[in-house]
C-alpha cells in the first residue's frame, strides 16, 4: 500500500501518512505524492477542501533521516519544496488532524493550515537546532509572529516537544480531542466547510493570508538554502549518524 493514501469524496480530499514502520517519517516519494495530491486538489473544481491526518500513535517523525543522509534535496524544484510552495499558496481550506509525534516538517507544515485538530497524545517539535539545521517551511518567520519571539525561540533553539495543551495555547491548534475522535472530528469540520461556498472561503483565505504570501515564499528560499548548505556540514552529519545508530549525537569538537 501507498505511503500517502489519497482519498477524495463528496469535495474533501483526505491526505493520509501511512508508513507507520517508520513513524511516517516523509521520504522524496511522498513529498512528491503529497504535492501532486495538493495541485490535483487546487485545480479540481470539485475540491472544496483538504484534511491531513496521520495515525492515532504518530501524525509524521519528520524527514526521513536516511533521506537526508543520502538523497538531500539539491535544489527548489526538489519535492520537499515543491510541497511546500504547494502548501503556502493553497487557496482551498486546509485541516489537519495531528494525534502523537509531530517532528520537524510534521510541525512547520501546520502553519500552512487553516485549522488544527489534535489528539491529547500530540507533541508537536521543531528539533532542528539539534540536528545542526536551521528552520524551514517558513517557521523562522510563522513561529514567532504566532507564538511570540520568546516562546518561538524555546520551541526553534531548544526544540524540545510541546504538547497539545501548549499548541492550544499559543494558537497552533484549533481544539484538543482524545486521540480516537481527532481524526472524525476534522472531517465533521471538513464536511461543514463543504457546504459552504467555496468562493467566500477562498477569498476569505485570500485576504487572511494573501498579503504576507510573497514574503512567506521568500523566506522559505532563503531558509531552503541554508538548511540544504548544512544538511551537508559536520554537525548534520553526526546527528543524522547517531540518530541511525541509536546513539547521542557528540557536537562537543564541532
Ligand atoms: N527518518 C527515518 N526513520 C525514522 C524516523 C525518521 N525521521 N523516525 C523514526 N524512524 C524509524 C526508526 O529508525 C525506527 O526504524 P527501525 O524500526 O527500522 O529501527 C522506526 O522508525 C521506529 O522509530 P523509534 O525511534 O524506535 O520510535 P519511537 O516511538 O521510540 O520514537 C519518534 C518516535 C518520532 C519520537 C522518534 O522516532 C524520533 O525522534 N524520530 C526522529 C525525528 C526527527 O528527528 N526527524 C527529523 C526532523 S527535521
Amino acid at each position: 500500500m501507498s505511503d500517502i493514501l489519497v482519498h477524495a469524496e463528496n469535495g474533501i480530499t483526505t491526505l493520509t501518512f501511512n508508513r507507520l514502520d517508520k513513524k511516517n517519517s516523509i521520504t522524496v516519494a511522498m513529498y512528491a505524492a503529497l504535492a501532486d495530491a495538493l495541485k490535483t486538489a487546487e485545480e479540481d473544481s470539485g475540491t472544496r477542501c483538504v484534511v491531513f491526518q496521520g495515525h492515532e500513535t504518530i501524525f509524521s517523525a519528520g524527514n526521513d533521516i536516511s533521506d537526508f543522509l543520502n538523497r538531500p534535496p539539491s535544489d527548489g524544484e526538489s519535492p520537499v519544496f515543491q510541497f511546500l510552495r504547494r502548501m503556502a499558496t493553497f487557496s482551498k481550506p486546509v485541516l489537519a488532524s495531528v494525534c502523537g509525534p509531530a517532528v520537524g516538517i510534521g510541525t512547520t507544515m501546520l502553519f500552512h493550515c487553516d485549522l488544527v485538530y489534535a489528539g491529547d497524545n500530540a507533541a508537536f517539535s521543531m528539533p532542528f537546532a539539534n540536528l545542526g539545521l536551521c528552520p524551514e517551511a517558513a517557521s523562522s518567520l510563522l513561529v514567532p509572529q504566532m507564538f511570540g519571539y520568546h516562546r518561538a525561540a524555546e520551541a526553534l533553539m531548544l526544540g524540545e516537544p510541546f504538547m497539545a495543551e501548549a499548541a492550544l495555547e499559543v494558537g497552533l491548534v484549533n481544539r484538543v480531542l482524545p486521540p480516537t475522535e481527532a481524526n472524525n472530528y476534522a472531517q465533521s469540520v471538513a464536511r461543514k466547510l463543504a457546504t459552504k461556498p467555496l468562493s467566500s472561503l477562498v477569498e476569505t483565505k485570500r485576504l487572511m493570508k494573501g498579503a504576507q504570501q510573497e514574503r512567506v515564499l521568500k523566506v522559505m528560499q532563503e531558509e531552503g538554502a541554508s538548511f540544504g548548505r548544512m544538511l551537508g556540514e559536520p554537525a548534520a552529519r553526526e546527528a543524522f549518524t547517531a540518530f541511525m545508530e541509536r546513539r547521542a549525537p557528540d557536537f562537543s569538537k564541532l
